[in-house]
């Protein structure tokens, strides 16, 4: 009887030691990490690594096309011998460290498309925060590299106006409003890259159907539903192509930049 309860307080107490022991662990291996990172950026690697991990799952929506292998490249597995993607993005443009290309994948996507696939990854900068976006790119850069995205990059991004970079500026800079808060439906279409996979009046790529005749096939309540929802109804003949539009930009838009597009496009007969 003792000698049974003598055993089960000696696990319990084995137990508490071996839990303390883990959790003193985990803050030395914390406190390893420097804290040189200045103001306003006091996050360490681990955390953006961490916070990248969630916003490549959710929000930003990357495995859509990235863990299908041969949509779009491989990010966290090898890419055709060139390993995960922290392994090779230092060697995809001469003269541009992995952090720097990592960005512009993100930022300005077709200045490098990588051969064999499509040009159809959208303007990520313009869908997500600049938090957001640093803590993808420690994300990848962990993923057979080393981070170095430091709280000095997001603070510097925060600065900037988003989505004002001479790359993808559709027209005049403004402020952290989507397309500057424009109503114009041209400016929304371009700000949102729908052309990055739709033709519209015999401009942009044909991976998504064209929607110069859309108003024909849809009226404006339907089409108002695939940009809001675009698992709602896959358009005939596309039905492999499901899951690649955007989900986010029903909270991208205002309700007055929704309203803009949706009328614009239901009339294109
Ligand atoms: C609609 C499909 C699609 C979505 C969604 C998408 N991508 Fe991509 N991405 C591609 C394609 C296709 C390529 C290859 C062509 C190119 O380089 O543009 C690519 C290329 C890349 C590259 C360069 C890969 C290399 O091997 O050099 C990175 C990095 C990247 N994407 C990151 C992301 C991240 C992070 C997200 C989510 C925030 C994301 N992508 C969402 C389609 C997509
Ligand atoms: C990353 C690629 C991509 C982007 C960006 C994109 N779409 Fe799409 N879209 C598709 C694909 C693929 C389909 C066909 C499969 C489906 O219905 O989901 C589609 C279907 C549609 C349809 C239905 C067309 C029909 O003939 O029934 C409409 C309307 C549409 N998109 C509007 C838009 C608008 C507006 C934008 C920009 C705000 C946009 N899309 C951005 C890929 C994209």
């Amino acid at each position: 009887m003792w000698a049974t309860n003598l055993k089960v307080v000696g696990i319990v107490l084995g137990t508490l030691a071996l839990y303390t022991l883990i959790a003193n662990k985990i803050p030395q291996v914390q406190s390893e990490v420097p804290q040189t990172l200045t103001l306003g950026a006091n996050v360490t690697p681990e955390q953006l690594v961490a916070a990248g991990e969630k916003v490549f799952n959710g929000i930003g929506g990357c495995p859509t096309c990235h863990g299908l292998g041969t949509r779009a490249p491989n990010l966290l597995t090898d890419e055709k011998g060139t390993g995960p993607i922290g392994a090779r993005c230092g060697k995809r443009e001469a003269g541009k460290s992995c952090k720097q290309y990592l960005y512009e994948s993100l930022d300005n996507p077709t200045a490098f498309v990588v051969t064999g696939y499509q040009p159809i990854m959208p303007v990520m900068t313009r869908q997500l925060s600049p938090e957001q976006i640093w803590s993808v790119i420690a994300f990848l850069e962990s993923q057979g590299g080393t981070v170095d995205v430091t709280g000095d990059d997001v603070a510097k991004a925060k600065q900037l106006t988003p989505g004002a970079s001479p790359a993808n500026s559709g027209g005049s800079p403004g402020g952290g409003a989507f397309a500057a808060g424009s109503t114009d439906p041209k400016a929304i279409i371009q700000a949102a890259g729908c052309l990055a996979c739709h033709k519209l009046d015999g401009q942009g790529q044909v991976i998504a159907p064209d929607l110069t005749h859309v108003g024909a096939r849809r009226d404006a309540e339907s089409i108002r539903k695939k940009i809001l929802d675009p698992a709602s109804s896959i358009a005939k003949g596309y039905e492999k192509l499901a899951g690649i539009m955007p989900k986010t930009f029903g909270t991208m838009m205002s309700a007055a930049q929704l309203e803009a597009l949706v009328q614009y496009l239901a009339g294109h007969k």
